[in-house]
């Protein structure tokens, strides 16, 4: 009743029927029915030596286990032991076994308990072997041979795919190998799918296998590994695998959420895998693949792979043209691969031959096992550089021609997020606009080895930049300069493969980067590249690199003393913003940003600049006077007042923010014309407030921003303003007068065409050493810090006191239209009370209209000294009783007694009242006009040498002149050369 595998298949639904009909004589088809009784044995107990039924029947003679189907139980063991009876005649043997389904199982367990089949010779067999085929799947021709398990190991274990598998047991005949041990004894079980979770994963969490692909021995295709539990397994894992096979794992990824890339992911699962599991402790329906430490073992790969070794290769790409990963033939564990794309092939072959002591031997010809990996797929953003766009090369190319868009001028760079090919270079070239410069920090930087290599590389991972220009700006083996102090825990590439986002909050970084932690570039080109010789799955390498191209244009950080003066000859119109130089900001190490425009226009041009918008970040302060008199703002004063014009200031940190306009006269003369501390835009004040009509052809825009935090930059603190150019001159007129005295009236609107050029600009009055300037006007007085006042007029006369960098406002005068004497007020220069000399400044008044609505302002000025204490005046004959009497009183040749103070002999008597009182006009005082030679001796004047005559011909000529009705000087001699006047002085000069 030797019933062929076919046959017993072809009668299965037949034999079931048989038994429900003839309840008496029936078997099941793991049985063996005894021929006398009908008694049932099982169908191992046919010929294993031992009689099982009552009638001897399940042991003929000559029988043997070969060429019989083997059905069984799901939940027994069965045991089959093949005897070779005759030596001297090949000999072929096929066993088959069933699972037919249900309690009959579903695959087949083979447990090989000793095998002794020929020998494996340098990978071939010889004198015996054996082959294993499964129903269903082509024939690949691969055989077992040798002996195993070996001493004290678990024996090979085999798991069918299918529902039958065959194993043909083959010795030819040779007188040559007849005295090779013959042992064949198997345990074999029949397994219910449902217990194969090793293979098949639970009920809770299934494991794709892949689709296998028709008239394939094992390749498989998996598609959208997203989400789902992907398992890449060996043929018949977690047993050993069949011989001579070629399994061709294609694996894609077609769906892709928008502005994602994906890239498939490799990894072994811990526990799992490429080590073996222990037949022991495993099989598909086992609860744990055990795996027994192995701390000798070495990872073999790429070029360490012999010819005849199993091995599995990973192309980055779909097609076995596609550049090769690795190539993996054995180690203690697969490091993770990953795929520059949505797809990955993965190619096993398994050598023809093998011997099933492969878990177990010492030398086995295949050092890799059975193996399951996991797949993953992960993503990063689309637009990111974390991924090869172009699986040939490795290059990227950051900035250039968007680095003009302020988004992509700085950015966090990572290490490929996917696998480098052994001896590939990834090459990442920065290139900014022509004034740029390229600054980098590295965040972390770490290459590790896998260890388990047979070859040693000096420097496996190899880092190096370039400036743009040519020279090397590093070149490291080990790590580069580190800025590990400025991570934020927050990456910028989330590699989402389903693994849970942990969110950690990391305390913000407390200082920038320094140069010493970071590379800057003196070009606006940087190369970096990175060159891997074993390939990153060996010698994996990470970075997390902070770049960003740094405008020099303006201010170039390197080249300069750290103030931050940029100056511009404008031209045409153009706008005017805040340095982008990011060393100017708290993020780039600087604590605070002062930085000075000096605008000069060209001759015969003036500017108006209109402040657009400006951020102090959070520091914003309250403008103290909203605005002034002059219908600007102003801000609140601070201690630098006298550094005010200049460039950067020291330590000013304690000064509050701060952006001015300030207009540049005579030399160091600067005055603040408009003062922003708030955040503010055009729109929101109104454009009277933010627009400057400068009367001079310098102005000054400086831009503070003290205390900078860490995180601040350009973004935070900013302003911008638009400059025009006007097609009219500046203010033309000499206004920076010296001499002995003079009367300066103005009215607006202006009428004449020096008035309207020269609208706003101030007035220097400046007076000799040793003398004091005195200013007389009309009106009164209002008080300084508010602009709240009593005046009936809109218009101002502002006096300021002109310091060594700066001027200060001392009086704030509402003017009365007439020279109404008893509005009369005047003032002295400082020094004149406190007799401290003026410090390296001549004496002196900075005058300013503020014209606001129609009216007419005017005061006088005169250069006074202090009458002689010593009384050294001693004229026999004064020309005048009346006054000179006095006067000599208090020391003066010439001088006005109420204010106690001496004037210039030109100014006596020259038709101006120059004196409050008038005295030096009195008829009395004036019967005699020119004072003796002796008395302009005495005075010590220069004048002297030009003799009276002139002096005579200069008040006529003034006299004469009086065209210009604003600006009066009868002192010719000391007044400064100017060009381009028509006042008095250069008429009676020339
Ligand atoms: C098994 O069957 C084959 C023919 O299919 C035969 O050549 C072989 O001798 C048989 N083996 C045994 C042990 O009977
Ligand atoms: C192994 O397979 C290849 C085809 O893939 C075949 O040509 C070769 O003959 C096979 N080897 C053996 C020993 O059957």
């Amino acid at each position: 009743m030797a019933a062929s595998s076919t046959a017993a298949i072809g009668g299965l639904a037949a034999a079931l029927l048989i038994c429900t009909a003839r309840l008496t004589l029936c078997c099941r088809i793991s049985e063996f029915m005894c021929k006398s009784n009908g008694g049932c044995v099982r169908l191992d107990e046919y010929c294993d030596g031992k009689y099982d039924c009552p009638d001897r029947s399940d042991e003929p003679l000559y029988c043997t286990a070969c060429n019989r189907t083997y059905y069984g139980e799901v939940g027994n063991s069965y045991r089959l032991s093949v005897k070779k009876l005759q030596k001297e005649r090949p000999f072929l043997c096929h066993l088959s076994f069933t699972a037919s389904g249900q309690e009959h199982g579903d695959f087949v367990e083979l447990i090989f308990e000793e095998f002794r089949v020929g020998t494996l010779y340098l990978g071939e067999c010889i004198g015996g072997e054996m082959q294993i085929l499964e129903l269903g799947r082509p024939y690949v021709g691969g055989s077992w041979c040798g002996a195993g398990p070996v001493d004290g190991s678990a024996p090979a274990v085999y798991y069918s795919e299918t529902g039958t598998v065959t194993l043909t047991l083959r010795i030819p005949y040779s007188g040559l190998y007849t005295t090779l041990p013959f042992t064949f004894d198997l345990r074999f079980r029949f397994m219910d799918n449902r217990h194969a979770s090793v293979r098949l994963g639970t009920a809770a969490e299934p494991k794709d296998r892949g689709e296998l692909v028709p008239g394939t021995h094992c390749s498989r295709n998996f598609y959208e590994c997203y989400r789902k539990r992907c398992s890449l397994q060996s043929p018949n894992y977690p047993g050993i695998y069949p011989r001579n096979v070629t399994c061709r794992y294609t694996v894609r990824q077609k769906v892709v959420p928008k502005c994602k890339h994906a890239m498939v992911a490799l990894s072994q699962r811990p526990g799992n895998g490429v080590r073996p599991s222990s037949a022991k402790a495993g099989g598909p329906g086992g609860k744990t693949a055990g795996s027994r430490s192995n701390g000798t073992a070495i990872i073999r790969v790429n070029d360490m792979c012999s010819e005849n070794e199993d091995r599995l290769v990973f192309h980055d790409g779909p097609d076995e043209s596609d550049p090769v990963l690795l190539r993996f033939c054995g180690g203690p564990a697969l490091p993770r691969v990953v795929a520059s794309g949505p797809s990955m092939l993965v190619v096993f072959k398994s050598w023809e031959h093998n011997s099933p002591a492969t878990f177990s031997s010492p030398t086995p010809v295949s050092r890799l096992r059975s193996f399951e990996l996991d797949l993953q797929i992960a993503f990063v953003d689309s637009d990111s550089l974390d991924y090869v766009k172009r699986t040939a090369a490795c290059e990227f190319i950051i900035g250039s021609p968007a680095v003009a868009v302020a988004k992509s001028r700085r950015g966090v760079l990572v290490n490929p997020q996917h696998t480098v090919p052994p001896n590939s270079t990834c090459t990442y070239k920065f290139q900014g606009q022509p004034d740029d410069r390229v600054w980098m920090y590295f965040e972390s930087y770490g290459h590790r080895s896998t260890g388990h290599f047979l070859t040693f590389k000096p420097c496996p991972t190899r880092l190096r930049i370039w400036d743009g220009a040519g020279t090397l700006l590093g070149d490291h083996c080990d790590t580069p300069r580190l800025c590990e102090h400025i991570a934020t825990g927050a990456s910028s590439t989330a590699v989402a493969a389903a693994t849970s986002n942990t969110t950690t909050t990391v305390a913000a970084p407390k200082r920038p980067c320094t140069l010493d932690e970071s590379y800057l570039s003196k070009s606006a080109s940087v190369i970096l590249q990175v060159h891997s010789v074993l390939g990153t799955v060996l010698e994996p390498y990470s970075f997390r690199l902070h770049y960003e191209f740094v405008d020099s244009g303006v201010y170039d950080h390197e080249n300069d003393d750290g103030s931050c003066v940029i100056e511009y000859t404008v031209r045409q119109s153009m706008d005017i913003t805040e340095p982008r130089n990011v060393f100017l900001y708290g993020r780039g190490g600087a604590k605070n940003l002062d930085c000075v425009y000096r605008l000069q226009a060209e001759p015969g041009y003036r500017m108006q600049i209109v402040m657009r918008n400006a951020s102090f970040g959070s520091r914003e302060c309250t403008p103290m006077m909203a605005k002034t008199v002059t219908g600007r703002y102003a801000c609140p004063p601070d201690d630098s007042n006298v550094d005010d014009g200049g460039g950067s200031g020291g330590d000013d940190a304690g000064d509050g923010p701060r952006l001015t306009v300030t207009e540049v006269y005579w030399r160091g003369v600067r005055m603040e014309r408009g003062c922003f501390c708030q955040n503010f835009t055009e729109a929101a004040l109104g454009s009277h407030h933010v627009t400057f009509d400068p009367s001079s052809d310098r102005v000054e825009i400086r831009f503070r921003v003290p205390a900078l935090g860490i995180a601040e930059d350009f973004t935070n603190a900013y302003f911008n303003a638009h400059v025009r150019v006007l097609r009219s001159p500046p203010c033309p007129r000499k206004q920076w007068v010296r001499g002995s005295g003079g009367e300066i009236e103005l009215a607006y609107p202006p009428q004449a065409r020096d008035d309207l050029y020269c609208h706003g600009h101030p007035w220097l009055l400046e007076a000799q050493p040793d003398h004091s300037m005195f200013v007389q006007t009309w009106g009164h007085f209002l008080p300084l810090n508010t602009s709240v006042a009593s005046c009936k007029t809109r218009n101002r006369i502002l006096l300021y006191a002109l310091r060594p960098r700066a001027v200060r406002l001392i009086r704030h005068i509402c003017p009365t239209g007439t020279r109404d004497n008893r509005r009369n007020i005047h003032m002295f220069s400082d020094e004149w009370a406190s007799y401290v000399p003026a410090d390296r400044q001549n004496p002196s008044f900075l005058v300013e209209f503020v014209a606001q609505e129609p009216g007419s302002m005017a005061f006088k000025w005169l250069e006074v000294s202090k009458p002689s204490t010593k009384a050294h005046y001693a004229s026999p004959a004064p020309p005048s009783q009346s006054f000179h009497n006095q006067s000599s009183r208090f020391g003066c040749a010439y001088g006005c007694p109420e204010l106690n103070a001496c004037i210039s002999a030109t100014l006596w008597c020259d038709g101006h009242r120059n004196c409050p009182s008038g005295v030096d006009e009195a008829d009395l005082n004036c019967h005699a006009k020119w004072p003796s030679f002796k008395v302009l001796r005495s005075y010590g004047l220069p004048v002297v040498g030009l003799g009276l005559a002139g002096v005579v011909f200069a008040v006529l000529a003034c006299i004469y002149c009086r065209r210009d009705p604003d600006y009066k000087q009868y002192d010719p001699e000391t007044e400064p050369a100017a060009e381009n006047t028509r006042s008095c002085s250069t008429i009676a000069s020339s």
